[in-house]
């Protein structure tokens, strides 16, 4: 099958188009920056693009010149750049989708999955977060992919694109390009590569995390379900459970490097708004019921275990 992973040397995208390669389809990543020491090694079977999706035609072009059957739609703008100009997120985040939904109603209809985020719930939801807890994003990064989301279920309706959205939890993993306030990715990527590391959040702080390798298998899965199978369009999926603290992870990272340099120095802006996101349990209920959502990832010794062998394995894949 002839794929476009948009964002396709990203943190998720890389892993997501290797696996897609290994499975035999024919895999062409458009992306404005790509990364191409990320993708070294698959470098010459994949086609790159370096377009923008905020251009319709580079979009429109892509799809249409490749015979393109499935577009996995993870290029986006990350929560810190969206802040920074917000007016780019909106080019970008939510017109780039625009132009994805266009492309795929105007040339040969093609499936389209979209990675939305826990970050349209806002702040303050109470603990437990469903499928259906209101959403009021306070970030221009949840805005947009909360417009997205109801944009693309309306294309489903009134157009038939094949449009499903997996919203992912916070998700952590090697090469993450998210700087997270939460700083689940640099406790463990920083100390396991030999270095210091000093959180700015207290050790009891939680954050729903999914590891990257589950991120992808969502995407996956939610594409290979029956079209009937899929009613709610919009599903949360989650994974490591129960929510960890950055505490837990400390003591994971230590179990497998106990000479790890992990110091705390809390920033009391940061702890003030990773303790105003109170969510403890990410509800993923209708993804489990609907298409079989299971993450292969659960527990955070396996997480840290798995971390660390990509990390001694691949290198250069995860600077
Ligand atoms: N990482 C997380 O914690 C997390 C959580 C929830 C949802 N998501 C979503 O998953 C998707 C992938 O995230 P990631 O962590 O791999 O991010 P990433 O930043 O590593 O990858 C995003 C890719 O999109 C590309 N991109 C940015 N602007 C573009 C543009 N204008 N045109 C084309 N490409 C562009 C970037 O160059 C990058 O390679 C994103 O849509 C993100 O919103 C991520």
């Amino acid at each position: 099958m002839n794929v476009l992973i948009t964002g396709g040397t990203g943190f998720i995208g890389a892993y997501l188009a290797r696996r897609r390669l290994a499975q035999g389809d024919r895999v062409v990543i458009f992306d404005v920056a790509p990364n191409t020491k990320r993708i070294a090694d698959i470098m010459s079977d994949v086609k790159v693009v370096q377009g923008n999706l905020a251009n319709a035609s580079e979009v429109y072009n892509t799809v249409r010149d490749n015979g393109i059957e499935k577009v996995l739609h993870l290029g986006a703008m990350l929560s810190s750049p969206c802040e920074a100009s917000p007016w780019a997120a909106l080019q970008v985040n939510v017109l780039g989708t625009v132009n994805v939904l266009e492309a795929a109603r105007l040339f040969g209809q093609p499936q389209v999955i979209y990675t939305s985020t826990i970050s349209t719930f806002g702040l303050h939801t109470g603990t437990t977060v469903t499928d259906t807890t209101v959403q009021h994003p306070t970030t221009m990064y949840g805005c947009g992919k909360a417009f997205v989301e109801n944009l693309g279920r309306y294309y489903r309706s009134r157009f038939e694109v094949d449009f499903r959205c997996v919203r992912l939890s916070s998700v952590m993993g090697p090469g993450a390009s998210a700087r997270q306030i939460s700083q689940f990715n640099g406790i463990v990527q920083l100390p396991l590569s030999g270095k210091p590391f000093t959180c700015s959040v207290t050790p009891d702080v939680k954050v729903p995390n999914m590891y990257f390798k589950d991120a992808a298998l969502a995407v996956e899965g939610i594409s290979d379900a029956p079209h009937e199978a899929i009613q709610m369009v919009i599903y949360n999926v989650g994974g490591i459970a129960p929510t960890p603290s950055i505490g837990d992870i400390e003591k994971a990272v230590k179990r497998v490097k106990p000479d790890a340099q992990i110091a705390y120095a809390p920033d009391p802006k940061i702890v003030a708004l990773s303790t105003a996101f109170t969510v403890d349990v990410f509800d993923d209920a209708c993804a489990r019921k609907e298409w079989g959502w299971k993450p292969a990832f659960q527990k955070v010794d396996d997480v840290v275990a798995d971390f660390k062998a990509e990390l001694d394995n691949h290198p250069n894949w995860y600077v």
